[in-house]
């Protein structure tokens, strides 16, 4: 069978292709065509075959763990609403970082909160942030009438400027909006000079700091400004259980800050009602489970080695990353679109192009098989971009 990106989402390996026929293409058509086709098999998960290295998931979650409290939290608790879950792991959170629930916000993963800070912000003023970040959430308000970001260009070497993010501070910025590791450049600030940054400007304005990929870094405490809560400064820190943790499909989410923030922000949807048992239960069994953590980490370091070497024998570069993707520079006549549709010929799932980027190209690290593709798929994929231009 043809692989067939449109329909990926929707259908298992076999069925989609005893659905497709002799053509190869699957249409809605082809599962009224006879009894073998009555109840199409839900997929959760890549189709057999295909690489998927576009959104920075751990394939090799949930952990052993996680999967085992998942089947006892639905079974026992699937029939009740998860209040006692969502303050267990509440509490745990709070205790790890010397802070109270009343300091903690869980919803189902964090783009959700992260969606109400924006939401927060952008009632006071508008929110700023560098060129280049993860701004799905912050830009969420735009659809409703919110204000566009502000944008401060990153430095030459595509890092967070700081520097010039605090000198675009002014009465109307009402939140600054900081990702570290950055995503898509994987790239990783100072820690001494964040602190700094976080101190000196939330003196002005609300500073959010996403560290959705802190626990990909080995030294993961040392770079989170978390502390700075507890020391009273006006900064909130949002993580994640969708990355080293693996549990991206499970949604669990948090945010932790002032409990005047956490009220206020937590004003803006009715996250607590987004949880599930399920994801909950995965989330606590995963929370301190060093094993599955270190053993991800070791598979992102050796996927990350891979890439990075296909990248050198391909004549190109890379930006060294310190998270689960890696910002690959196409070159002069490089077009991240044109690359990732000629990947995708080849069942290798990446991301196109970031705003202005246009030969940026970001892979996710995932299964060391998966990199394998990839890997495999780079010269016949950069002999069809190059065509292309
Ligand atoms: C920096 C960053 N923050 C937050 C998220 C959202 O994660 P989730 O909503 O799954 O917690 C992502 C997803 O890729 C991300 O890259």
């Amino acid at each position: 069978m043809t692989y067939n990106p449109s329909r990926r989402t929707f259908l298992g390996g076999s069925l989609a292709a005893t659905a497709a026929g002799a053509s190869g293409i699957i249409t809605p058509a082809s599962f009224a065509a006879g009894p073998a086709m009555t109840a199409p098999e839900i997929m959760y998960g890549p189709a057999a075959g295909v690489a998927k290295l576009n959104a920075n998931e751990n394939p090799y979650g949930p952990s052993p763990a996680a999967l085992k409290a998942i089947a006892h939290a639905s079974s026992t608790g699937g029939a009740y609403y998860a209040y006692q879950a969502a303050m267990y792991l509440t509490d745990m959170i709070a205790e790890k970082y010397s802070l109270t629930a009343k300091n903690i916000a869980i919803t189902a993963g964090s783009s959700l909160i992260l969606s109400y800070a924006a939401y927060a912000a952008t009632t006071k003023g508008v929110i700023l942030g560098p060129d280049l970040f993860w701004d799905t959430t912050s830009k969420a308000p735009i659809s409703q009438g919110g204000p566009e970001i502000k944008r401060v260009p990153n430095a030459p070497d595509l890092s967070i400027d700081l520097d010039a993010l605090y000198n675009a501070i002014d009465d109307n910025v009402a939140m600054v909006h900081i990702c570290n590791p950055n995503n898509p450049t994987g790239k990783i600030l100072e820690p001494a000079k964040l602190r700094e940054f976080c101190i000196k400007a939330s003196k002005k304005t609300l500073v959010l700091v996403d560290e959705a990929y802190n626990e990909l870094i080995q030294d993961g405490p040392k770079h989170s400004m978390i502390p700075l809560i507890n020391e009273g400064h006006n900064i909130i820190v949002a993580r994640t259980f969708s990355k080293i943790y693996g549990l991206a499909g499970m949604r669990v989410g948090y945010m932790l800050g002032s409990e005047e923030n956490i009220e206020l922000i937590n004003k803006y949807g009715l996250g607590g009602y987004s949880l599930n048992q399920a994801g909950l239960a995965a989330a606590i069994a995963s929370y301190n489970d060093e094993a599955f953590k270190d053993f991800s980490r070791d598979k992102v370091t050796e996927a990350r080695a891979m890439i990075m070497e296909a990248v050198k024998a391909n004549g190109l570069t890379a930006i060294p990353s310190s998270t689960n993707f890696i910002f690959v520079n196409l070159g002069e006549n490089g077009s991240a679109n044109a690359f990732r549709a000629a990947m995708e010929e080849q069942n290798v799932l990446i991301r196109g192009q970031y705003r202005s980027y246009t030969p940026w190209s970001r892979v996710s690290t995932g299964r060391i098989e998966d990199v394998k593709m990839y890997v495999d798929a780079m010269p016949k994929a950069l002999e069809a971009m190059y065509k292309k231009a």
